[in-house]
Order: C-alpha cells, then structure tokens, then sequence
C-alpha cells in the first residue's frame, strides 16, 4: 500500500487564490492588510521563513513591512518597536519571528504584544481564548494549518483519536486545544504524547491521526503506526547533504519512506504543513484587517 499524499502546496495555493479576492475586496472598501516582520539577528532559517511569508503576502495583496534589527538589540529596544507597532493604525498585524536571541526574554516580548495584532496567537489572552473555546482571537498559524489541510482534504477529525507527539507551545499545546474544541471541524479526542511519555509507540499505534511535532528527524517510523492511519509530519529539519545546492536538505520527523508504505495518507515535508501554516498567516492577517474595517 502506498499512501495517499496530503499537497499541502496545492492546499495553500487554493487558499490564497481565494484570500486574494477577499483582501482585493476589502482593499475596494479602502482597507488593505498590513502585516509587520520583525526579525532580531541573522538567523538563516528565520530569514528564510521571513521570505517565503512575505511572498505569500504579495500574491494575495497583503502589504507586507519588515523591521530587521541588530543582533545586538536589546530587549528595551524591541520593545519599543513593539510599542511603535502596536500604535500603528497600518499595521493590522505583526510577527516577532521565533528564536529571539538569549539576551531577550520570549516570554516579555510576546506579553508586549497588542493581542488584537498576534496574528501567530502567541500572547496568553489569545491562547487562553483558545483553551477555553473563544474564537474571538486567533488560531495559532501551524495547529490551524494542520486542521485546515485535513479538512480540506476530506478528513474528518471529529470522533477520531489524534496522538500528538510533542508539547511546545507553537504546535502540540495549541493543537490539543483547537481540537478538543466541541465545534464542527474538530471534536476529536487528543492524546498528547512528549519526552516524558513511557512506550511511545503503544500510543501512536492507537491512532487514527499522529501528528509529529518533535523537531528530529526519522522519530516516527513504520512499526509505530496502524495500517491506513493519517499521518501529519510537523518537523523540519535540516540535514547534511553535500549533493544538494544547498549543501542541506529538509526532512520532516517522520521516515517518510517506510512510513508512507503503511499508512492511509500523509503530508510531505517540505510541501505539507509548511505552506499551510504561511497561508493560516495571511488568514490571521485578513481577519485582524477585517476588524478594523468595521471598527
Ligand atoms: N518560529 C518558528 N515558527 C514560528 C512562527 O510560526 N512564528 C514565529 N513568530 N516564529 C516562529
């Protein structure tokens, strides 16, 4: 059996060509999206990401502004960016691109964030409306990715039994809480699994849904899922590969190849989670674009 690949490409694509008409009608009515960048430092990764969001935005019309700072900065100074940011009418939105460096606490920096402006869902108000059902904030941009690509392609998570593998705050937490939620699209039941977790495999076995969310390569593998289970492959990795141009390549948490010989469906990496959550980006965007057109 081979299974049947989750295009999180194709998935995204028809987003956007659908978000591209929203936001040209929203633009008719003299409000164009904003959505701010802000990156500390020279990380190669995040640079990368920063990229490939921005591009998305251009192709829907979102206005995309970037504030690159110093690795050096201090955290008194991004927070003054932040203040900027949050005073700005132009700017519906805005990301701190994640990892900041050492000498900057997360924890202070997310917590100076406008709530009305997290569209990664990040600040404590916006997370706790996620846990306790509100969906008046946002939905964090990789979880809803996650639901959305299964939704759109025709699986249905209600009364399923999802195991997660990984707790972070980014992806397994806020997976958990969107899909415990008794509302049409999740209602499944959530078994969240991490480092802790005696017998991994006795769990992801049981599942009808594992989504990888670990950070390392090659952790999910064939023995430890049930013939015709869906697969979500969360991770991105880099590993060496001196024939790629990149002298890099990047491969998810899940040994792809054995895996894709027994389960039902899966997401490829790249190409499956990582579009879909650029795309929930510009849904946030949209959304907090919305709120001041009607303001
Ligand atoms: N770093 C890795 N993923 C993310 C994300 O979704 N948002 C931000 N701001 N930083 C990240």
């Amino acid at each position: 059996m081979s299974a049947r690949i989750l295009d999180g490409n194709e998935t995204a694509r028809r987003l956007r060509a659908q978000m591209a008409q929203e936001v040209a009608q929203l633009a008719a009515r003299g409000v164009t999206p904003g959505l701010g960048f802000v990156l500390v430092g020279e990380n190669p990764a995040s640079q990368a990401y920063i990229r490939m969001k921005k591009k998305a935005c251009a192709e829907v019309g979102i206005l995309s502004h970037n504030y690159e700072l110093p690795a050096g900065t201090t955290q008194a100074g991004l927070l003054q960016l932040i203040a900027q940011l949050n005073a700005d009418p132009a700017m519906d939105g805005y990301i701190v691109q994640l990892p900041l460096p050492k000498h900057i606490d997360e924890t202070t920096i997310i917590a100076a964030i406008d709530p009305r402006k997290d569209v990664d869902c990040f600040h404590p108000v916006n997370v706790g409306k996620l846990c306790i059902g509100d969906t008046d904030g946002f939905f964090p941009c990789t979880p809803y990715g996650v639901v959305v690509l299964l939704q759109e392609n025709g699986i249905d998570v209600a009364g399923a039994h999802v195991v997660i593998m990984g707790r972070s705050n980014i992806v397994g937490k806020p997976l958990a809480n969107l899909l415990v939620q008794k509302r049409a699209g999740a209602n499944a039941t959530v078994t969240l699994c991490h480092t802790g977790t005696r017998d991994l495999a006795q769990y992801t076995r049981q599942a009808d849904i594992v989504v990888a969310a670990i950070g390392r390569p090659n952790t999910l593998t064939a023995a430890m899922v049930r013939p015709g289970a869906v697969v979500v492959d969360v991770g991105i990795n880099r590993v060496d590969d001196p024939g790629a141009k990149a002298g890099y390549r990047l491969v998810g948490d899940v040994d792809f190849a054995g895996v894709s010989a027994v389960a039902g469906a899966i997401t490829p990496v790249p190409g499956g989670i990582g579009p879909m959550t650029i795309a929930m980006l510009l849904r946030n965007a949209i959304r907090a674009a919305r709120c001041r057109g009607a303001a």
